[in-house]
């Protein structure tokens, strides 16, 4: 049995991912450990190693760090420079930009990441969410090669920004829940927003108010006006396509706890009419589905709540535009720790084994042919 090893899984990714080793079996056909930065003794599958021991780590096939990039920068070079040779895979954004180690999101580039397999590539590195949730959406679109610039604005969950962030926001929810929602609605308008820029409102993890309220900016200043989370939709949408394709993006956190959403504007090479924009989408992978464009089954299938919790990619209010041929709006909607985060890992792990049990049975053939 393949030794996996997850560093991590106590945060919001890790659990996630832990959740669905469990749900899709692999727990049974890996032999997993899970180390910790902080605790030892027995954990969910036994006993529980350092996150620093490096002769437990250098033991492993398979390694899943949700741990975050601090941790891959110390720790990743440490154990290659110790002659590790197993499969390193991460969820932070570290490796990303290292131009060997592939993005993994395998309906997307499924072929590619066989191809580094195969070239004997061993660190892989999950995406950015959004950006993740935004290629699975359109993937029928990019593999036909159809897409000439996609412009993206985005309402990120507060579980984007961590666990601490997530929390905060119900206790800002909370603090407002002691209000006296009776009276004049415009009196009591004024006293809620007041509430939420006075000193005693819970700020300390967002640094601002997102309950009523939204943060137009997300992670660092990287130039010209631009955050590193909009940098990241350019960058990563190129990566994992192996080619350039323009893409704009305005990035917005909102107060949904766990699914990003995304109001896209597409520009296509060809005019295609709608229905067959949409075979495209609904054709390209068994997550991504056309929602009818009507009032009731948009708010009842395309919101964060709707789809929090499931693997669902759908895509609603699809529009050709009248800004002339070949534009088309949607709105989708994804579970960022889902789709957006622990899935691309899980998946890679079981690409691995069938890849290695592939060069088994290669293996064991050559040794039977005459
Ligand atoms: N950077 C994302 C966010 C987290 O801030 O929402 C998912 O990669």
């Amino acid at each position: 049995m393949m030794k996996l090893g997850i560093i991590g899984w106590r945060g919001m990714v890790g659990s996630v991912l832990l959740d669905r080793l469990n749900e899709c079996g692999d727990l049974d056909i890996f032999n997993t450990t899970l180390f910790s930065t902080s605790q030892t003794g027995r954990g969910p599958l036994g006993e529980l190693k350092s996150s620093f021991d490096y002769d437990a780590l250098a033991s492993m096939d398979i390694i899943i760090s949700c741990q975050g990039s601090e941790y891959t920068k110390e720790v990743h070079p440490l154990l290659r420079g110790k002659g590790w040779n197993g499969h390193w895979i991460d969820a932070s954004s570290h490796l990303r930009t290292m131009k060997d180690v592939p993005i993994i999101l395998d309906p997307i580039n499924r072929k590619d990441i066989d191809a580094a397999l195969k070239n004997n590539q061993k660190d892989f590195v999950g995406g950015n969410c959004t950006v993740s949730l935004m290629m699975l959406a359109l993937g029928g679109l990019f593999s036909r090669d159809l897409v000439e610039w996609v412009s993206c604005v985005t309402y990120q969950a507060a579980s984007g920004a961590g666990s601490a962030q997530l929390r905060e926001l119900f206790s800002q929810i909370a603090h407002l829940k002691e209000m006296d929602l009776s009276g004049d609605i415009l009196k009591l308008e004024k006293e809620v927003t007041g509430a939420l820029s006075h000193s005693s409102f819970p700020i300390e993890s967002l640094q601002h108010p997102l309950v009523g309220n939204l943060l137009p900016w997300i992670d660092s200043e990287v130039e010209d006006g631009m955050s590193k989370e909009e940098w990241k939709g350019a960058f990563e949408t190129a990566k994992i396509l192996g080619k350039y394709i323009p893409v704009e993006s305005l990035c917005v956190r909102v107060g949904a706890f766990r699914c990003h959403s995304q109001a896209l504007t597409i520009k296509l090479k060809e005019d295609l009419p709608l229905d067959e924009f949409e075979n495209l989408i609904n054709s390209h992978n068994e997550w991504a589905r056309v929602i009818p464009n009507n009032k009731a089954d948009t708010l009842k299938h395309l919101t964060p709540v709707a789809v929090s919790g499931t693997l669902s990619i759908p895509v609603g209010r699809v529009r050709k535009l009248s800004f002339g041929p070949g534009h088309y709006s949607l709105f989708t909607v994804g579970d960022q720790l889902l789709w957006g985060a622990a899935e691309p890992l899980r998946r890679m792990a079981r690409i691995i084994l069938d890849f290695k049990n592939q060069g088994l049975r290669r293996d064991y053939e050559l040794s039977r042919s005459p």
